[in-house]
């Protein structure tokens, strides 16, 4: 993955980094998109104020809360409902290529359904930051259509720092995604992207 990879507890020895945790909330669905094609699971992401794809988190402060409390005020404000995240959510820590010295760390947490909907109306109506640091929560489309549509286009967009690569380690070690139809989207999008 983009962003060499760090240990947690090297990565919490680094006073001069920042630090910032963002969070991957999935849940199974057996909805159907046309009426036809299964969805399987829903992945949140958000559209940030900036334009660009990223997870729901923020920056934390090592010195004064842990990495779990802090993604959980991040994810107050952002998503407007508490998210309780735990050690046992934690993925994988990497040096962020960009901005430089910045530590991301990041979680995923698997959710049913219904709590993840009302995630998605919580973000709306009742986060701090809607519209404003957060433009909207989006599903990510995991699905690809035969004329290319879905996962490939998905990722041709613009993500912030290393979150595209973080979506991708994801996708594959929760196997919400099938490897070479995980592969071949990448291709297809590295492509349109070029
Ligand atoms: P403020 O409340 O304005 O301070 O923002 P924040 O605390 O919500 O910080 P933000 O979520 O923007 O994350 C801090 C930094 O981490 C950003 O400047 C990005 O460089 C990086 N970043 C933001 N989102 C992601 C993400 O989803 N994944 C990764 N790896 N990095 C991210
Ligand atoms: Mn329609
Ligand atoms: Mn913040
Ligand atoms: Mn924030
Ligand atoms: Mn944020
Ligand atoms: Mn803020």
């Amino acid at each position: 993955m983009e962003g060499q990879e760090i240990t947690r507890e090297a990565a919490l020895s680094r006073e001069d980094h920042k630090h910032a945790c963002h969070l991957l909330l999935y849940a199974d669905t057996g909805a159907k998109l046309f009426g036809k094609i299964p969805i399987k699971h829903i992945v949140l992401m958000q559209m940030r104020f900036d334009g660009l794809l990223g997870f729901p988190g923020g920056l934390v402060k090592p010195s004064e809360e842990s990495l779990e409390a802090g993604l959980t005020r991040e994810l107050q404000e952002e998503v407007g409902v508490p998210v309780a995240v735990t050690a046992d959510d934690y993925v994988s820590s990497h040096l962020a290529p960009a901005p430089p010295c910045l530590i991301t760390h990041f979680y995923t947490k698997k959710i049913e359904e219904a709590e993840l909907i009302d995630i998605e109306r919580a973000a709306v109506a009742t986060a701090a930051d809607h519209g404003l640091e957060v433009l909207g929560m989006v599903r990510v489309p995991l699905y690809t259509l035969r004329n290319g549509g879905g996962l490939p286009w998905f990722l041709s967009h613009s993500f912030i720092s290393n979150s595209r690569a973080q979506l991708l380690e994801a996708l594959q070690r929760l196997g919400l995604v099938p490897l070479r139809a995980l592969e071949e989207a990448v291709r297809q999008a590295d492509v349109r992207r070029a």
